[in-house]
């Protein structure tokens, strides 16, 4: 049987959203973009949103908004995607690897707050697999390991978390920026594309300039009142806007995500009280976290997970790793060569998992077939391997 990883969800009513956008003049971000970002203005109750055209350059875009660049540290868990460390790094600032809860496999405030040094400029927790880091908590220990007069900044990396909560709060609550991802597997997606939300005015506005080369006007704004205006660069951006062929997509899956999250959840119940009585490892739930469940990720024995990806793909089923640490990538183990053993939860972790199918409209018999290849194949790969 072919079990695939993931499906969109999208319908003919998307396509010709997207047709629309091309019946008109404005292919680029325009009156769609802005009706989007009003959208998720509303959907998180936050006061401004940006929309871009990856998380990476969305969250690329608001560090140089936050003015990190050499000298300045960034902590970031080592149980993570690449993205959320590379634009430290792109940046010329140093990249501090810290470990996660062996439990939830999520950066806790304490271990953020144990990390801070007086080079600390920001912090991104990543709501790894849909479940969130307690971020009140974490402005709070951030503030107290702070020195004075020192400003540290949060953004959440919510790449996996559009409609989480943590104590009933959605991602933007207690964070200078959340960055989302629409990639093509994510719980909302255009394909590529991203997101950012802000609490705070003026962060928002250098934003909207880093997000498009550091100018000053849009490319709605250079046209406006029918005849070209002037715009000046006051600091350095990148280009990470959306265009409104790729934001027509969104309006109805965010109009309706909250409506489809039941059925991730129940997917994700049904692996997990199905492999409850195997030794199979299962990420461990936050305390009031409403889990997005974005991946269910398993964890087999350190040393037969290859053959159990060989398994599983030789049986049909499509699985990914989610992921390995980023010690025990070759860039960071170089690197920061310390970072390895310092992370020891994140490297075990990333030594064992597997991500399994997961998304809306999985059938019922696909999700038995993985969990009876898992029983039938998998758990004796376990045992033999201790
Ligand atoms: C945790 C995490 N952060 C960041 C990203 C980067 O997102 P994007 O591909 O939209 O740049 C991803 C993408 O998969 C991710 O999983």
């Amino acid at each position: 049987m072919k079990v695939d990883f993931y499906r969109h969800g999208l319908t003919a009513a998307d396509a010709s959203a997207v047709a629309s956008v091309l019946d008109s003049p404005f292919l680029t971000t325009g009156s769609v973009s802005r009706q989007v970002e009003t959208q998720l203005c509303d959907y998180f109750g936050t006061p401004h949103a940006l929309l871009t055209s990856s998380w990476t350059n969305g969250a690329l875009a608001t560090l140089l908004a936050m003015g990190v660049g050499p000298g300045d540290e960034v902590i970031v868990p080592a149980m993570t995607f690449i993205a959320s460390a590379n634009i430290v790094e792109l940046l010329g600032a140093k990249t501090v690897l810290v470990d996660v809860d062996p439990g939830t496999l999520l950066m806790t405030p304490e271990i953020a707050a144990a990390a801070v040094s007086s080079h600390t400029k920001a912090v991104i927790p990543v709501h790894l697999y849909g479940q969130m880091v307690d971020m009140a908590a974490l402005r709070q220990n951030l503030d107290e390991a702070a020195a004075p007069n020192q400003k540290i900044y949060i953004l959440e990396d919510c790449a996996h978390c559009f409609e989480g909560r943590f104590d009933g709060c959605r991602p933007g609550t207690y964070s200078d920026a959340a960055s989302f991802s629409f990639y093509a597997t994510k719980n909302v997606t255009c394909g590529e594309g991203g997101a950012v939300i802000f609490r705070e005015a003026g962060l928002y506005e250098r934003a909207l300039e880093t997000r498009m080369h550091g100018m000053t006007a849009s490319a709605v704004d250079r046209f406006k009142g029918g005849r070209y205006n002037h715009w000046d660069m006051t600091r350095l951006g990148v280009k990470a806007n959306l265009p409104d062929l790729l934001a027509a997509l969104l309006p109805s899956q965010i109009e309706t995500i909250d409506g489809r999250l039941p059925e991730r959840q129940a997917l994700s119940e049904r692996y997990r009280e199905q492999l409850s009585d195997t030794p199979i490892r299962l990420p461990g739930r936050s305390v009031n976290s409403l889990d997005a469940c974005h991946l269910f990720a398993i964890g087999v024995a350190e040393g037969c997970r290859d053959r159990a990806i060989f398994l599983l793909n030789d049986a049909g089923i499509s699985v990914t790793v989610n992921y390995r640490a980023l010690p025990e990538l070759r860039y960071y183990g170089d690197r920061y060569p310390e970072a390895a053993e310092r992370c020891p939860a994140a490297m075990a972790w990333g030594r064992q998992t597997i991500s399994l199918p997961l998304y809306p409209g999985l059938p019922r018999e696909a999700q038995d077939f993985v969990i009876s290849v898992l029983k039938e194949k998998i758990v004796p790969l376990m045992s033999k391997e201790r």
